[in-house]
């Protein structure tokens, strides 16, 4: 198999969810093309609505798509959905995890999931990261909502993943946590090499970390430019 550079790519992807109850059929995605470098921290904005979730959901595994190919890290999804799966980890829009255990043990649990060798795992450093250190053993149903989703950030790092997807990231979390945030993001990418999607409506968050940027609306691509 031929390693592209991309780390992602999409191609005439289309998603339409079925019609349920009183809401008609809808075109979520309308023929997606999109190409992400290896090694770059990608910006998807657009407006609510606009298919990101939705895009982001595939690469997950969360949601089937209509039509199209989606390639992660050169495997197709189709083909190898786990190799696929392995290759990315990815902090969903909305908050769900369990809240019986604290952040120290969803991580450790998370690195079970993934196989990660006990000597390999870096919960302590993730926690710390994403400043959290001094709550590893409080329920994880007690942290504030920016914190939930601080965790949630490093959960999706426990099999150190080479590409990550941020959705929202940073929405509900401080200023001074937001920039710990960033700078984090940064160093994952440039001294671990690990490719960054994130989407975000902060238009400033966008500025300042990625190098690319690409706006969807209504379930298209209208532009993708460093
Ligand atoms: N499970 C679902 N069933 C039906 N329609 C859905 C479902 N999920 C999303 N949609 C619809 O698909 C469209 C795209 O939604 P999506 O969540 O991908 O947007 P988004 O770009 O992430 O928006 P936001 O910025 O608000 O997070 C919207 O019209 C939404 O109502
Ligand atoms: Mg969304």
């Amino acid at each position: 198999m031929t390693q592209s550079s991309f780390a992602i790519e999409a191609r005439r992807l289309q998603k339409t969810y079925a019609a349920s109850g009183k809401s008609p059929e809808k075109q979520a995605l309308k023929g997606l093309d999109l190409a992400i470098p290896k090694g770059s921290i990608f910006g998807l904005l657009g407006p609510n609505g606009a298919g990101k979730s939705t895009f982001i959901n595939i690469l997950a595994g969360l949601v089937i798509k209509t039509a199209g190919e989606v390639r992660i890290w050169d495997i197709d999804i189709d083909k190898d959905h786990r190799a696929a799966k392995a290759a990315i980890g990815i902090v969903p829009q909305e908050i769900s995890f369990d809240a019986f255990f604290t952040p120290f043990e969803t991580l450790e649990l998370q690195a079970g999931f993934y196989g990660v060798p006990p000597k390999e795992r870096r919960s302590m450093e993730l926690l710390d990261a994403v400043g959290l250190a001094d709550k590893r053993d409080t329920y994880s149903r007690q942290l504030s909502g920016g914190m939930k989703r601080r965790l949630l950030i490093a959960k999706a790092l426990v099999h150190t993943p080479p590409v990550v997807i941020l959705d929202e990231p940073t929405a509900g979390v401080d200023v001074e946590l937001r920039r710990s945030l960033w700078e984090y993001i940064t160093m994952l990418n440039k001294e671990r090499g690990v490719t960054v999607v994130l989407t975000t409506h902060y238009l400033e968050e966008a500025q300042e970390l990625c190098d690319n940027i690409a706006i969807i609306d209504q379930g298209r691509l209208i532009a993708c430019e460093p």
